[in-house]
């Protein structure tokens, strides 16, 4: 198993130390905005969290809770204040958005060097050509588990369903980055058991519970699960699971990260390392 839940708390600590180190020494203090627009029960959770990690290591942290009604151009004056405060070095606006608000014109609003969710359109052009910006964290995260599970990923046959702008199409272009060779599949893609049972490694970003079975992975393989669905638990009761049968696939792969404590925690985690990635090249250290 890869222990995501363990490896993101590491980087944490590390981030922390490294804050600490900025602060101590520069008397910088990293700064994360996080804007919430609407009452989202599953985006509150995930606001609260970001907010909690913030803090732990060691960072300045803002929240920013405006009601579901908020209208277009009050949520963009927002954002442009926060690109002109020195104090913040990362804005993360969380998706979704209400109807009536255009996400790519709020995304594209942030200023690039403080976009830490790695979505705004120039930072997606850098990741496609090559050039240093800021990758959206939970590709990031997968490319961290797989280095550190495998070392050298060169010449490895990679596999990725999904190919959503957040997960699927980011993540393959880190692999090819890595020298992996890439393949995409998607809802129209024919044989996806074929196309899976190729895979030395294999990432699931499709948001289908359990869709991938254990005869469809490659004995040995490598395999990072980045779905998480709730299913009925029985009793009225609901769990979390991944993309994959992880039941089946715990014997066939060589590696698999669980849902949950696999490739969740990483983004997080992530998500502070881009805050201080962003924090440091702004402030024109390293
Ligand atoms: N761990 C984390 O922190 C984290 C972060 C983000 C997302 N997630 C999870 O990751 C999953 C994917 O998220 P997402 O935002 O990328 O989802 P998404 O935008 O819905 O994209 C899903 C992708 O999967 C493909 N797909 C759907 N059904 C398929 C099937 N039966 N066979 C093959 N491909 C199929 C879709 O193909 P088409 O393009 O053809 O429609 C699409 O490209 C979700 O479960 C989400 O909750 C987890």
């Amino acid at each position: 198993m890869i222990d995501g839940k363990a490896f993101a708390a590491g980087l944490v600590e590390s981030i922390r130390a490294d804050v600490a180190v900025l602060k101590a020494s520069r008397f910088i203090q990293p700064g994360l905005a996080v804007v919430l627009v609407g009452e989202d029960p599953a985006s509150q959770v995930y606001v609260r969290n970001k907010a909690k990690q913030t803090v732990l290591a060691g960072m300045h942290s803002v929240e920013f809770k405006l009601p579901a009604h908020t209208p277009e151009p009050a949520l963009i004056a927002l954002v442009e204040q926060l690109n002109a405060d020195p104090k913040i070095h990362g804005i993360l606006v969380q998706l979704p958005l209400p109807g009536h608000i255009d996400s790519t014109k709020v995304l594209d609003t942030i200023n690039p060097d403080k976009d830490v969710d790695g979505f705004h359109i120039i930072n997606a052009g850098r990741l496609a050509v090559g050039l240093p910006g800021l990758v959206p964290c939970t590709p990031l995260g997968c490319i961290m588990l797989l280095t550190d599970a495998l070392g050298d990923l060169s010449g490895l046959n990679a596999v990725v369903v999904g190919r959503s702008n957040i997960v699927g199409k980011p993540v393959a272009q880190l692999l090819l980055a890595q020298n992996c060779t890439v393949t995409i599949a998607h809802s129209r893609s024919r044989n996806l058991p074929d196309i899976c049972r190729g895979a030395d490694i294999l990432i699931a970003a499709a948001g289908r519970p359990e869709m991938i079975k254990g005869d469809w992975i490659k004995p040995g393989a490598t395999v990072i699960d980045v779905g998480i669905n709730r299913v009925p638990a029985g009793d009225g009761k609901t769990k979390l699971v991944g993309d994959v049968a992880y039941g089946e696939a715990q014997g066939i792969a060589g590696r698999i990260t669980p849902v949950p404590g696999g490739v969740g925690p990483m983004t997080i985690a992530c998500l502070l390392r881009n805050t201080l990635t962003a924090a440091k090249r702004i402030e024109g250290i390293g």
